[in-house]
């Protein structure tokens, strides 16, 4: 297609390193749905005639039934899916094909093509986050009341509840939600139109075009608009973002289906056992989200050190841009669904996460801050008195709520037996009342909001 200049066609490795179409065939569908948008144009602007426009809008849909009926033929003579689509459409509707490419250029084209694949990611993982969410948020729900130690430094802090910690996941991935839909109002400006990298002098309609493939505007500059792959790093940042949230969600049932921690049982579909152990029971599809997360946030520093230093406008180097991209899109899709699925069938072993919340002086806060409330201590000699009373619950290898009153007494005289009413997990949990605390009540409202968001019943 750019042979005219040319004696001698290109080496095989040329060939071979110059082909795109092994990995940019995934682009064909949103290379037809861009053709047909830009050949409507053309025909209404009369730079084609309606008749060219017609016959070629209805080649590219014969060549799209054909991609999806037998896939796309991977030609490496024909470099990229814009060239093998362009070429299988001469082959049905002959010489007119050739004016599809008026006012026009690859660089615009893939620019066209990319952004549109993007949105589409974008909009696909927007509702495998969306279907995360409302397992986190159903989960949640049923377990509002129900107590587990909370940790910092993965050292029992205080009680916390089961709601309120995947309410906290739940969290994490509404932000996500948020820099995906962020990142697609950036996205959504069409830079079709922009030809080569100058404009063209024909005297086309770029708001049509923007139009039709459903952008909110077509882009502002030419030079810019050939050279910008912002939207996929924009995915890439977002998607790595997810994938870290994803790792840490991971990492905790990693850890809660330990022996020690004992916190869930992982469902039969969702783990897989040991050729050689037979008391196996291992949480792979967790450790593999997590390990997705390492290949996904590569998938961004690639894109960024492929475009770091590029001139504008096009370079050949752009063409690196998909790989990594599509690589990220499958890891990060498929990570979404097997959360969701482990979120949805995971056993919550409450009675195990309780004795743990039971078991580690997490209400060592409460009697502190019962010392400053009814006692009026100051809270440093509060956490020192509070301190002791622990020491003394570790010699008699008790719980503090089973310190005899005459002991807490002798720590302590201004301790009452009124006391004991805080020193309960269920007591600690339901005084943290503070708007996002971990009080049943606060997290029963959190979850009304996130129903009412994403219109579960
Ligand atoms: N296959 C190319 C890419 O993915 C299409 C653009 C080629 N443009 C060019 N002037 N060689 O970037």
């Amino acid at each position: 297609m750019w042979g005219g200049r040319f004696a001698e066609g290109p080496a095989a490795v040329m060939r071979e390193i110059n082909a795109s179409i092994p990995f940019d065939k995934r682009l064909w569908e949103q290379d037809i749905r861009a053709s047909k948008a830009h050949v409507a144009m053309l025909g209404a602007q009369g730079i084609v005639s309606a008749e060219d426009a017609q016959t070629i809008s209805d080649g590219l849909d014969k060549v799209a039934a054909e991609y999806a009926a037998h896939g796309v033929p991977v030609d490496l003579a024909l470099e990229d899916i814009h060239m093998a689509t362009e070429a299988r459409l001469a082959e049905l509707i002959g010489p007119t094909a050739g004016r599809l490419h008026t006012a026009r250029s690859r660089n615009d084209q893939v620019a066209t093509d990319f952004r549109l694949w993007v949105r589409d990611a974008m909009d696909a993982v927007d509702a495998g986050l969306e279907a995360l969410q409302k397992a986190l948020v159903i989960r949640a729900d049923a377990h509002a009341d129900d107590v587990m130690p909370g940790f910092t430094h993965l050292q029992s802090a205080q009680p916390v509840t089961l709601g309120h910690h995947l309410m906290a996941w739940y969290e994490m991935i509404r932000r996500d939600r948020a820099r995906f839909a962020e990142a697609r109002t950036r996205l959504n400006e069409c830079p079709l139109g922009a030809a080569a990298l100058a404009g063209t002098g024909f005297p086309i309609d770029r708001h049509a075009t923007a139009n039709a493939l459903g952008f909110d505007k077509p882009t502002d500059n030419s030079l810019d608009s050939v050279s910008d792959r912002d939207f996929a790093l924009d995915y890439l940042m977002a998607a790595s973002q997810c994938a870290l949230h994803l790792s840490r969600m991971s990492e905790e049932i990693v850890i809660w289906a330990s022996q020690p921690f004992g916190f869930v049982a992982l469902p039969d579909q969702w783990s897989t056992g040991s050729s050689i152990m037979p008391q196996k029971r291992n949480p792979d599809a967790v450790e593999l989200i997590r390990g997705h997360a390492g290949r996904i946030t590569g998938c961004l520093n690639a894109l960024m050190m492929t475009m770091k230093g590029l001139p504008l406008a096009y370079s050949k180097d752009m063409q690196d841009d998909k790989p990594p991209v599509f690589e990220a899109h499958d890891l990060l899709a498929l990570s979404i669904a097997a959360m969701t699925g482990m979120t949805e069938s995971v056993t919550f072993r409450t009675d195990r996460m309780r004795a743990l919340a039971e078991s580690g002086f997490a209400t060592a806060t409460d009697l502190a801050d019962w010392l400053v409330r009814e006692a009026g201590l100051p809270f440093r000699e509060a956490h020192h008195v509070t301190g002791r009373a622990v020491k003394h619950a570790e010699d008699l290898k008790c719980a503090l709520s089973d310190i005899p009153l005459a002991d807490l007494q002798a720590i302590h005289p201004a301790i009452t037996a009124s006391v004991y009413s805080v020193l309960t997990v269920d007591a600690s949990v339901a005084s943290r009342i503070s708007h996002g605390g971990t009080a049943p009540a606060q997290v029963r409202t959190r979850i009304a909001a996130a129903k009412a968001v994403l219109g579960v019943a």
